[in-house]
């Protein structure tokens, strides 16, 4: 593979082109060269790592530690791809605060920082703008409010749920962040975002739409028991090997043939 290094502009680029592209987390070098080896552009170091990594059933009780752990883990295993590292929970409830754990995590490796959460944010994402940090928000199902959203379920699934998040969306656009993670929402909800949104709009359980797709690693290779959301496709099974289900994903998402229409939510299906 040819190895042009991926910038923040190559997804806008991406974006006004109509070219849709795939994101995977990661939370160590051994899969994280795999993914760049696959041609993953862009790797995210997810605080889903409590999950699936640590084994705990929500995000919250990750720590900036453990994201600064694995994000230099994680870029030690990348010579091509952008890596995003997640803020975790409560290391940025203030402007300053978010400054000092973004630079930790960038001190790290991580050239992008995603923080989950809607207006209340728009002072922090505009400070870190103006200090020369790339955000990504995340809006929809966050998970580290998940309690206080009633669970891990579907978001904006009314109208004005909807347009709550389109009005949030917009605001963290005008604020400064570079891109946007919506997170299970209906399929029409994640399409008019990508389409009234200028930065790429990554969606995870938000339809077809998206100008990006990214699923947690071990949900992509079929890792783990019990039920599944049902965006997350097995990858693994008809692959053969890691490597190849991550180029299969990676070519699925890039021709629109994932998320197929079983994957996607819309008003009165259940999460
Ligand atoms: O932590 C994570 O893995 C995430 C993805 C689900 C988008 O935020």
């Amino acid at each position: 593979m040819t190895a042009s290094v991926i910038s923040l502009n190559s997804f806008s680029q991406m974006k006004k082109n109509a070219k849709k592209f795939a994101v995977l987390t990661a939370y160590d070098a051994g899969f994280s060269r795999e993914m760049d080896e696959a041609g993953i552009p862009l790797i995210l170091v997810g605080d889903s790592l409590g999950m699936v990594v640590q084994g705990r059933n929500a995000t919250t009780a990750v720590t900036l530690r453990d994201m600064c752990y694995h994000t230099k883990a994680v870029c030690r295993g990348v010579e091509r791809a952008l890596v995003m590292a997640d803020l975790p929970f409560m290391s940025y409830p203030t402007p300053v605060d978010a400054i000092s754990s973004a630079a930790d995590l960038m001190r790290n490796g991580a050239s992008i920082i995603k923080l989950e959460g809607g207006s209340w944010l728009i002072p922090t994402i505009e400070q870190m703008a103006e200090r020369g940090i790339p955000v990504c928000g995340h809006l929809g199902l966050t998970p580290q409010t998940a309690i206080s959203l009633g669970g891990f379920r579907m978001q904006g699934k009314t109208e004005p749920g909807a347009k709550l998040i389109l009005e949030d969306a917009i605001r963290l656009q005008d604020a400064g962040a570079s891109m946007l993670v919506v997170e299970c929402v209906p399929a029409s909800l994640g399409a008019r975002l990508a389409s009234e949104l200028t930065i790429p709009v990554i969606g995870i359980g938000a339809g077809p739409d998206t100008d990006a797709q990214v699923l947690v690693m071990h949900d992509m290779l079929g890792l783990g028991d019990g039920p599944k959301p049902r965006f997350v496709k097995n990858f693994l099974e008809n692959a053969g090997s890691v490597r190849a289900a991550f180029i299969a994903f990676r070519k699925d998402v890039e021709s629109g043939i994932y998320p197929a229409p079983e994957h996607s939510y819309r008003p009165g299906i259940r999460t």
